[in-house]
């Protein structure tokens, strides 16, 4: 991309991008009448695909989304004085995403988390995914749905700005059975909350848990470690790990170790306590299993304060769990979207899911899914100050 085509969009955007379609050197700047949705060049993959970077805005959020792997890319929301701030973690350029992101902002399908040896069995079909996270298969596999190019549109509606992705992920692919049809829906609404609606369908019975890895600091990406954030997770039951991070499929009590987040704590305060747990994860990278359980709609699960900045995000999902990643393997050899270099602890996340190898673990709520049945998935970032 041209510099002058850069300084361009972001002088529209900036312009809050009232009435008039914006011409590019590549045609396809996107700024339909009244419309808050554009579109620009981002880059190209190795195979010639162009990658475009969509961003939109409503109420102070402003969102900006890559077709490549879904990413959210930039999440910029005000701190208490109003200065807004990019709260996401990620890159500036396409190649950094392509060379090797911990998953920034990213889509994640088939199947969110870990999958033990990278096996699993469904009605007496073994099926071996590719293991690409030491014995185990994590967040898909190794070309998983936050390196595939989707397809997206923006829309408008009773006030709401979004984009919708699809992708078609052929049968067999990363070795899942069943051609899976998937639409993620991202909204900003009119009071800036964040919005993330999945659904998906399949030919074949298969498993599904989708979910998006964006890291966050509240304090914006780049400014340090989030262990003065404030976590509160509705958790009184997390899943334990054994070393490679698989669940036992115990659902041990928080009470009493580092894990419980059922009032406001510092993420830094236990992050140092030596729990077995917490050796096992570096850090906090453990699935929480919510007291709300599965829910049709969104009910809150979370909230995360920064008391410097003065913003909170609060978490609404459908989902039975939330995978808490403290950044732990954010190890300084990363430098972000702002220049910065990323070390451990600078950004966190909390990934709504359902539990971590759930296809081997009969007690864990079910990721199978069947033909003719929907699979639904919501969760919302509400954002706010203090
Ligand atoms: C996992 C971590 C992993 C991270 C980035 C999280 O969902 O639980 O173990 O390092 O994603 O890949």
């Amino acid at each position: 991309m041209t510099t002058s085509r850069r300084t361009l969009m972001t002088a529209a955007a900036a312009a809050g991008l009232a009435a008039t379609a914006v011409a590019t050197g590549t045609g396809t700047a996107y700024a339909k009448d009244g419309g808050r949705a554009v579109k620009e060049h981002f880059g190209t993959l190795a195979d010639g695909t162009k990658v475009d970077r969509w961003t939109i805005r409503n109420g102070r959020t402003r969102l900006s989304v890559l077709s490549y792997g879904g990413i959210v890319q930039s999440l910029e929301i005000p701190d208490r004085h109003g200065h807004l701030a990019n709260v996401s973690l990620g890159f500036a350029d396409l190649d950094s995403y392509v060379a090797g992101s911990p998953y920034f902002g990213a889509l994640i399908g088939r199947y969110g988390n870990r999958i033990a040896n990278g096996r699993f069995t469904l009605d007496g079909h073994a099926y071996q995914l590719p293991v690409n996270d030491g014995p185990n298969s994590l967040h898909g596999g190794d070309k998983g749905f936050d390196k595939r190019v989707w397809s997206v549109e923006p829309f408008e509606r009773a006030g709401n700005v979004g984009l919708t992705l699809r992708r078609v992920s052929p049968d067999g692919e990363m070795g899942y059975p069943g051609k899976l049809t998937v639409r993620v829906d991202y909204t900003l609404t009119p009071t800036g909350d964040f919005r993330i609606d999945y659904e998906a369908t399949t030919d074949k019975a298969t498993v599904v848990n989708l979910t998006n890895h964006t890291y966050y600091n509240l304090g914006g990406e780049g400014t340090g470690s989030v262990y003065d954030h404030r976590l509160e997770i509705a958790a009184s039951r997390y899943t334990p790990v054994n070393k490679t991070l698989i669940p036992t499929g115990e659902l041990a009590k928080v009470a009493g170790t580092p894990f419980d987040f059922r009032r406001p704590k510092a993420i830094g305060r236990d992050i140092r306590e030596a729990h077995q747990q917490v050796l096992y994860g570096q850090g906090f990278d453990h699935n929480f299993v919510l007291d709300k359980g599965i829910t049709s709609r969104p009910e809150h699960i979370a909230t995360v304060g920064d008391p410097e900045s003065g913003r909170v995000m609060r978490i609404a999902t459908t989902e039975p769990g939330v995978q808490f990643y403290s950044g732990n393997f954010l190890v300084g050899t990363l430098a972000g979207t702002s220049g910065k270099v990323y070390r451990q602890g600078d950004g966190f996340c909390l990934e709504t899911q359902h539990f971590p190898d759930s296809p081997n673990q009969p007690g864990f709520p079910s990721t199978v899914l069947r033909p003719g049945q929907t699979y639904r998935s919501t969760t919302v970032h509400s954002f706010s100050t203090r």
